[in-house]
């Protein structure tokens, strides 16, 4: 007997931070994924055999525990007589959504395994509850994208709002990890903090995203990936103004666009993790995911707005 799960990466393209606010943001699920595999045991373990970012997995390991219980008591199963193992192609890193991807594959194979049938909605819905082990006051977007895949607009709400975008085609884009494994929860605390200091000037900032989140999906729906990239190069303006950059991500920013990106900024919570670029055409993405080669940063070549 064996239960099987998938979870998508994620990139988000406009307003994380923003976005724990229920200011909207704009997500892409990525081709990489997480897979997770149920079997029986005498106990319950846990196999990570992700490929990580140095030192991720040691790091996030009692994050990782919390989270599966939660997801276990959410989901009311008390046999936890199970070996689950994680393996797929998405590299355990900040910023990619790499713990939103365990969870919905945990959720989806626990739900395959137990014979619960649970839909989408549920599975989203247990996946943010593990996430909640993460970084205790997730917002609610990795968990959606990596639950729905596709390009999806959300807003943190009673409901939150989840809509799906399409585009003309998909969109090439270059993720490059800094190698540096960040705390989200710690990041998005110190949002926090400065924002309750200064909250005129935080204000000020967050009224910037919220408008440029709009003018962001009215570029996507249009093809208009000039603006789009413009759009994001404002977007890590706004990102720096609140603190959540960090040397090694304004570099790779600049190396992008350099290199002759349309956009580039930094991607999920900052301080490390990674920076996303957009790149249409695959040569101008090999032009730039090169460039971050050859400066040995570790870089995946994929697209947003792909049908998954
Ligand atoms: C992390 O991928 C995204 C943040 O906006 C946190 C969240 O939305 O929960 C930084």
């Amino acid at each position: 007997m064996t239960g099987k799960g998938i979870g998508f990466g994620k990139v988000i393209l406009f307003n994380e931070h923003f976005v724990v606010y229920n200011i909207p943001a704009i997500a892409s699920a990525i081709g990489t994924k997480t897979l997770a595999s149920i079997k029986p045991a005498e106990k319950l373990i846990l196999v990570d055999d992700r490929k990580e970012t140095p030192g991720y997995k040691k790091e996030k390991l009692d994050q990782q525990k919390e989270s599966l219980k939660r997801i276990m008591d959410a989901a009311g199963i008390e046999n936890r007589e199970i070996k689950i193992a994680l393996t797929g192609d998405l590299v355990a890193s900040s910023g990619v959504g790499a713990s939103a991807a365990s969870c919905v594959a945990i959720a989806r194979a626990l739900s395959d395994y137990f014979d619960l049938g649970f839909p989408d909605e549920k599975i989203n819905e247990l996946a943010y509850e593990g996430e909640k082990g993460y970084h205790g006051t997730p917002s609610g977007i990795d968990n959606t994208a990596a639950t729905y895949g596709g390009l999806v607009w959300f807003k943190k709400g009673k409901p939150n709002i989840i809509e799906r975008l399409n585009i003309q085609s998909p969109v090439e884009i270059v993720i490059a990890n800094t190698g540096i494994v960040a705390d989200t929860s710690r990041v998005v605390a110190g949002v926090r903090e400065r924002k309750n200091k200064n909250p005129e000037k935080y204000n000020k900032i967050f009224n910037e995203a919220e408008k440029l989140a709009y003018d962001a999906r009215k570029a996507l729906e249009r093809f208009d990936l000039k603006t789009v990239g413009a759009l994001m190069n404002e977007n890590h303006r706004l990102l720096q103004e609140i603190g959540v950059s960090c040397k090694e991500l304004d570099f790779l920013v600049d190396l992008a666009r350099d290199n002759g990106a349309y956009g580039a900024k930094l991607t999920g919570g900052g301080a490390g993790g990674n920076m996303v670029a957009l790149t249409p055409g695959k040569e101008l993405q090999e032009r730039i995911a090169s460039a971050m080669e050859k400066e040995e940063f570790k870089v995946l070549r994929t697209t947003i707005g792909g049908i998954i």
